[in-house]
């Protein structure tokens, strides 16, 4: 079943870069009884199956929505529990992440992760950055309103300092300021556990991505999944403002 999916995928149209907000870990385990942690462990599957069926698809960018700027308002054991566990998924996966040749960049306010935290991503991304197929970007300590506050500050610094003028701002001297310069706009956007939102993420960069809200918890999230959401997205006409006949000619 799962390769059947993959191989009606038309390899010509696949999206270029897709971004995933990964909720539900919590009313997952809820649903079994379980404390939230046990949603966050149960993710890590999920996780490796968004990057393994990117990778057989051929997709270039995986931005994955791991931890918002917001989320540092949880209660303090779940932050703790979500640093460590992703410590430990560093260390655990970076030998995967060689051996399928992905590239890992993180995108968000580093600083304000604990140290070690930091260290062992600014590793894992060095360490591959060799690699040449998919992109897996981690969007870690990120809100997309804060992204853009700091762009515009950084901006109006170089307005200022007499380095750039008013009338040269365009839409690419913002993008080159956002966390996501040198990474193509989002093609697809999914996110699960059947909430319609967007929560602060990537707002400037999928002012063009189809949407997909899917009914399922994060954990459940499978590689046929992906694939579906693919699927949907080729019989989707994106239109950029066009009709449709111009499109079609
Ligand atoms: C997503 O699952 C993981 C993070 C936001 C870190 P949640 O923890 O938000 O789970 P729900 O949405 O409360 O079920
Ligand atoms: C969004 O999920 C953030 C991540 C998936 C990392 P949340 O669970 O934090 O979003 P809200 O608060 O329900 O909108
Ligand atoms: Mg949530």
């Amino acid at each position: 079943m799962k390769e059947n999916l993959l191989d009606k995928i038309d390899k010509a149209n696949v999206p270029k870069h897709i971004a995933i907000i990964m909720d539900g870990n919590g009313r997952w385990a809820k649903s079994r009884g379980e404390e939230r942690t046990f949603g966050h462990k149960n993710a890590i599957s999920a996780v490796r199956n968004a990057i393994a069926a990117c990778a057989k698809a051929e997709v270039d960018y995986l931005t994955l929505y791991t931890f918002s700027t917001e989320n540092w308002n949880r209660p303090e054991d779940e932050v703790s529990a979500l640093m460590t566990l992703l410590s430990e998924s560093l260390i655990k996966e970076s030998d995967e992440l060689m051996s399928k040749e992905i590239r890992m960049h993180v995108i968000g306010e580093i600083d304000k992760l604990p140290d070690l935290v930091k260290e062992q991503l600014l590793n894992v991304v060095e360490v591959t950055k060799g690699n040449s197929k998919t992109n897996l970007v981690l969007a870690l300590s990120y809100g997309s309103q804060r992204e853009i506050l700091n762009a515009v500050k950084h901006i109006a610094q170089e307005v200022k300092d007499g380095n750039l003028t008013i009338d040269a701002i365009d839409e690419k001297v913002i993008e080159s300021h956002l966390y996501t310069k040198n990474i193509p706009p989002v093609d697809l956007l999914v996110r699960t556990s059947g909430e319609i939102r967007i929560s602060n993420f990537l707002l400037w960069q999928i002012a063009y991505a189809e949407l997909q809200f899917l009914d399922i918890y994060w954990p459940d999230f499978s590689e046929e999944d992906l694939f579906q959401c693919i699927l949907n997205y080729q019989n989707k006409e994106r239109r950029f403002g066009k009709t449709s006949e111009q499109i079609i000619n």
